[in-house]
């Protein structure tokens, strides 16, 4: 009897230090299992004397039952707490604010391309493409800019050999044109021209538009009203326009067109200069030296053309200050517009 009850009395001891289910195990083993502490009393219980059997084997009955029980409920309770714990781990706080994929924008410089070739597209212009590397040929030769002329120190050419060169404008597009297609002709040609210059008003990549309109009788006036009804429809109905003599090696006359300063209302500021005035274009009447180069009888054809700056024409839009914001590729700047 006094060994069941030290048995008893040491289970209770051990058991209360057990903490987890595998501390839970080995108490089972040791007590319950095949060679178990409980399980050799039970095994031993037939060699107790017949009169002292009942007594003994209700007590041990009790301390199995006791030690059995106890394991259940203990397991229960350690199974319950593993699931807590495990709960707790993998807690998915549902509350945090999510990640969201922030949208793009159309780039400022293809919104205002857009709108420039909407507008000539409504006159009847259609759209023509020529290579961003060009032959020094199509790029100075055929718009009368032979090597030595002065004029090639007007552009800062990028030249990728002797005979090749980034374009340094539209132009070029002009001459392969009319070299592919007859007269009448009215086109405008976007695209990306590349100049050796980079400050708050240049990059050495930016856009032009180019436009030229080619038949039997086109005359400066056309070229005036044209380029009038663009500013117009682009810069407000309002804006004033004028055109001021100039120089092209490929245009004869030739003239810049400013409109009044879009800031100071033509009072004159820091953009205008004091000028009160805003150049925006640069166009001429076809040089017939150009028309020649370009296979076209000279005294058949008339034409015009003109030529445009898209990151000149956006910023003034938007009132930009420094041309470098485009290509920044900063999501501040561009989510504006
Ligand atoms: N190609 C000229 C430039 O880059 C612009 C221009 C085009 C002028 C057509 C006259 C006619 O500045």
């Amino acid at each position: 009897m006094d060994d069941l009850l030290s048995l008893k009395q040491a289970f209770i001891e051990e058991s209360a230090s057990v903490s987890d289910l595998s501390g839970l195990q080995g108490l089972r083993v040791k007590y319950t299992g095949k060679k178990g502490l409980l399980t050799a009393r039970l095994k031993a219980l037939s060699a107790v004397s017949p009169e002292q059997r009942p007594a003994y084997g209700k007590v041990l009955n009790e301390i199995k039952e006791y030690i059995e029980g106890f394991l259940k409920d203990r397991e229960a309770q350690l199974k319950e707490g593993e699931k807590d714990r495990r709960l707790l781990a993998e807690r998915i706080d549902i509350t945090i604010p999510g990640r969201h994929t922030p949208f793009g924008r159309r780039h400022p410089i293809n919104i205002i391309l857009a709108e420039i070739t909407d507008i000539f597209v409504s006159m009847g212009f259609g759209i023509a493409d020529g290579p961003e590397v060009e032959l020094d040929h199509y790029n100075f030769e055929s718009l009368n800019i032979p090597k030595d002329h002065p004029a090639r120190d007007m552009q800062d050419t990028y030249y990728v050999s002797d005979e090749v060169v980034l374009r340094t404008h539209t132009s070029p597009v002009q001459v392969r044109v009319m070299e592919q297609r007859k007269p009448p002709l009215r086109i405008i040609a976007p695209g990306k021209v590349y100049r050796c210059d980079a400050d708050v008003s240049h990059t050495p990549m930016f856009h032009q538009v180019e436009g030229l309109m080619v038949d039997t009788a086109v005359t400066f006036s056309d070229l005036k009203g044209i380029l009038e009804l663009f500013v117009h429809s682009f810069f407000g109905k309002g804006t004033p326009v004028r055109f001021r003599p100039s120089y092209f090696p490929f245009t004869e006359p030739s003239a810049e067109v400013d409109i009044g300063c879009i800031f100071c209302g033509g009072k004159g500021c820091r953009v205008c200069k004091t000028t009160g005035w805003l150049e925006v274009l640069g166009c001429g009447m076809v040089n017939p030296r150009v028309f020649e180069m370009a296979g076209y009888d000279p005294g058949a054809y008339t034409g015009f053309a003109f030529g445009m700056g898209v990151e000149r024409m956006t910023m003034l839009r938007y009132s930009i200050n420094d041309i470098r914001l485009f290509y920044e590729d900063d999501l501040r700047f561009l989510g504006q517009f």
